[in-house]
């Protein structure tokens, strides 16, 4: 039968490649706040014997999550045989481990709420740091969805002369594919944060690429620290201003303006989040991730 395809909240072209691309039926859920802040929630379409699948990105995930899980269990006491999940941009990942005493680890208490509500969960790359895959935080079958042949492209046709930089050791995951794919040389920085906006990178050596565009490439921009320690480290090497390709534009509160105002050249970031920097799009990797789920749930 085919699947039921409901958008809770993603960018709406994505959404549309989506929906095409599986040729699935575009659902419609009615949601509204009652008076005293409460979700009220109803689906327009039969739910009965479908496989039924929320996409939502996950950036303001504690407003976003609980519609979400009442829209999953709605559907399945309509009568959903699967409720799946497909998260573009996946929340929680980054408190992974307990930094301080009196904290939680997050990113597995969120796997552990959404794995109760969801059959399956697909996402374009999250943010795997000291976790080396979903499945030892997320009980239920997951996919992850890469970005890389789809930036790797982009820096190939839009960049003259690009050197790739990833900002700290965890980008190198995502930096070397992407260097792999689009046969070009990187470098990796070493980066200390030391509070949510207090971020310090090491000096890279470019002597060995003269002439060279730097492109910056990590998962995610939330602050902005990041990109913009790495972007201060790039001052004064007599290099053009660095392009900044992220594959999450979060962009919390100044980070677009306070990284122009750093020096940035384009920055870029894919379609898993709704944002003016948009130039990426992820959509075919992953309607192929998604098709995948429903093929192995007999949705197809
Ligand atoms: C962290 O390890 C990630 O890969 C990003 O570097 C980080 O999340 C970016 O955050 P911000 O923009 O706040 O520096």
């Amino acid at each position: 039968m085919t699947p039921l395809l409901l958008d809770l909240g993603t960018h709406p072209q994505l959404f549309e490649s989506l929906a095409a691309g599986l040729n699935a039926e575009v659902g419609h859920l009615n949601q509204r706040r009652f008076p005293d802040g409460e979700t009220y929630l109803r689906f327009d379409d039969d739910c009965r014997g479908r496989h039924v699948v929320l996409v939502c990105s996950l950036n303001r995930p504690d407003e976003k999550t609980l519609p979400l899980l009442l829209a999953a269990a709605t559907a399945r006491d309509l009568g959903a045989v699967e409720v799946g999940l497909v998260a573009p941009y996946l929340a929680y990942m980054r408190q992974d481990h307990q930094f301080n005493p009196g904290e939680g680890i997050s990113a597995r208490y969120y796997a552990r709420i959404l794995s109760e509500h969801f059959d399956w969960l697909v996402t374009v790359d999250p943010h795997l740091h000291r976790l080396q895959a979903l499945e030892q935080i997320y009980p239920i079958p997951t996919g992850v969805v890469q970005s890389a042949p789809v930036i790797a492209q982009w820096v190939s046709a839009q960049v003259e002369n690009p050197l790739l930089i990833g900002p700290d050791a965890e980008s190198e995951q995502w930096v070397a594919e992407v260097a792999r794919h689009a046969r070009l040389p990187f470098l990796i920085l070493e980066k200390v944060r030391t509070g949510d906006r207090q971020v310090r990178v090491s000096a890279p050596e470019l002597a060995r690429y003269p002439g060279c565009t730097p492109v910056v490439v990590d998962d995610i921009v939330s602050t902005g620290r990041t990109l913009i320690a790495t972007i201060e480290h790039l001052a004064g090497q007599e290099l053009p201003a660095p392009v900044c390709v992220a594959v999450h534009g979060v962009f919390a509160e100044d980070a677009w303006d306070a990284l122009h105002a750093a020096g940035a050249g384009r920055v870029v970031c894919s379609n898993t989040l709704v944002h003016e920097s948009n130039a990426l799009d992820v959509s075919v990797p992953l309607t192929a991730g998604v098709a995948e789920k429903l093929a192995r749930g007999g949705g197809w």
